[in-house]
């Protein structure tokens, strides 16, 4: 066993999983995904949207609509999307910079729209309280007030987040600072610094997403497209990549070592050698790899180690834990390109606190949180101060793969137990939970007294969190009781 290369789990390393470089694509027992027998496509590149900057207020206008996308060679499958019929722009905003967001939904049903990742006043956070109709807009704003990372922004309509986010509503958001600009990391975006959107999805027979069967899709996508492929001009890449899927969880190996720089809420203190990561639904991670002349890579998810932490047989099927995908060839890059200077070996100090005053628990089970689901008239905890808290969350499922997602906030793990995992530094605002295991969280909030609206915790396996997974917290002023405003 490799004792310095080992699959970094997100926040945690399995201790004790041999990751293995993979062999062959796929098992014969597992269905075949649509397009695997078509030439490999170009990896599409969403468009970097950078708004309109005046002063310091950027300003952006989302449109969710209809359309229609060639996910699958030669099928026309009819999807949504922001500004354009599928996925949406990559925005970009730097951070000190406010925030001037206009969405439109022309969609016939309503919703609404979380950026997954912020930290921002809950009547901007895009919570299912604030659902808005066909024709009508919803404009929040906010400052720029945490470091780079790469988050996302989905749809968070009641009940329906799944459906929304399956039929294509999700983007890439990238927040940018003055302070990572790290010498040898690659950050000229669509050349060397490539956003990777992974979905996945099955199809009707007459290329349709099935939304009756589409939890665990048999096809996976990346950007939108079966089986594509990136040719790079440059000796490095940065991928940042995100688990937009439903419900899979993915295990990315590249078939060489490769470096991790950083987790959903920004860099690491020191990047990380690894052989695979670890992603949940949700969670991003941006990894770095070096390229060699003549040898092409293909960016894979294997099987999950140690089965996810599941023993039980048929929680081992239904979750599909040993499904491999190829995900994303990478071409070998022309013999000529230089060799890029090496990374910088420190990043951003980690500063995490060490104590909180506040201790909660939340027990995952079944579809509920401390037995109870989802309801928007109550609010489940209130956090009346400034400072951190600990979060310690529990699954008590042995069957059932959970993980765990706060809004408005970033946390460090401070420990695992009753997991076979240990874990690393890094800033997380959603991870894994292993079956029979509990996680301590070290939290911190965005801190925006408002009684009168919440935000969410949830698993972030969407269709658990729309059956119920979910509850409310609203922050408030010391001694301030919460007044939640009717939904809108
Ligand atoms: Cu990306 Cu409430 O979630
Ligand atoms: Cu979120
Ligand atoms: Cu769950």
């Amino acid at each position: 066993m490799e004792m310095d290369r080992r699959t970094f789990f997100k926040g945690m390393v399995f201790a004790a999983a041999a990751t293995g470089v993979a062999a062959t694509a796929g098992c014969s027992s597992q269905p075949k995904p649509r397009g695997a027998d078509a030439d490999p496509r170009p990896l599409p590149i969403p468009p970097l949207e950078q708004g309109t900057l005046q002063g310091n207020v950027r300003r952006f206008e989302l449109t969710a609509q209809e359309g229609e996308y060639e996910i699958v060679p030669g099928t026309n499958t009819k999807t949504w999307g922001f500004n354009g019929p599928f996925l949406g722009p990559t925005l970009y905003m730097r951070r000190g910079e406010t925030i001037e967001m206009t969405v439109r939904n022309e969609l016939p049903e309503p919703t609404v729209v979380h950026w997954h990742g912020l930290h921002l006043p809950a009547t901007a956070d895009g919570g299912p309280a604030l659902m808005f109709g066909p024709g009508e807009t919803w404009s929040p704003t906010w400052t720029v007030d945490q470091p780079a990372a790469t988050c996302w922004y989905h749809p968070h309509p009641h009940e329906k987040s799944a459906l929304h986010a399956y039929r294509g509503l999700a983007g890439g958001l990238i927040i940018d600072d003055d302070d990572s600009a790290f010498s040898g990391l690659p950050n000229d975006y669509g050349v060397d610094d490539i956003p990777v959107i992974i979905k996945d999805a099955n199809f009707t027979d007459d290329g349709q997403f099935d939304e009756d069967n589409g939890w665990l899709g048999d096809t996976v996508l990346v950007n939108g497209i079966t089986k594509p492929r990136f040719e790079p001009t440059t000796q490095r890449l940065r991928l940042r990549v995100l688990n937009g899927t439903t419900m899979r969880y993915l295990h990315l190996t590249l078939g060489v070592p490769f470096t991790v720089v950083a987790t959903d809420q920004g860099f690491l203190e020191n990047p990380v050698e690894v052989d695979g990561v670890l992603l949940s639904s949700g969670e991003r991670v941006e990894i770095v790899v070096d390229l060699e002349p003549g040898k092409k890579l293909m960016l894979r998810s294997d099987a999950l180690p140690d089965d996810g932490g599941l023993t039980d047989k048929d929680a081992v099927e239904e979750f599909q834990v040993h499904r491999k995908f190829d995900l994303l060839e990478i071409a070998a890059p022309p013999e000529t390109v230089p060799a890029s200077p090496a990374l910088a070996s420190t990043l951003v100090p980690f500063d995490a606190p060490t104590s909180a005053t506040v201790t909660r628990e939340f027990r995952l089970n079944g579809m509920e949180i401390n037995e109870k689901t989802m309801d928007m008239s109550r609010v489940d905890e209130v956090i009346d101060h400034e400072g951190p808290e600990i979060w310690r969350v529990t699954n008590e499922n042995s069957a059932m793969l959970h993980n765990f997602h706060i809004h408005n906030a970033r946390f460090a793990v401070q420990g695992v137990e009753d997991g076979d995992v240990e874990f690393t530094s890094g800033w997380h605002d959603t991870i894994a939970v292993p079956p029979l295991a509990t996680v301590s969280l070290l939290v911190e909030f965005g801190y925006y007294p408002d009684p009168t609206t919440a935000y969410m915790y949830h698993c972030h396996m969407l269709n658990h969190e729309d059956k119920g997974m979910m509850g409310q917290f609203v922050v408030v002023k010391p001694g301030e009781k919460p007044a939640l405003a009717p939904p809108r």
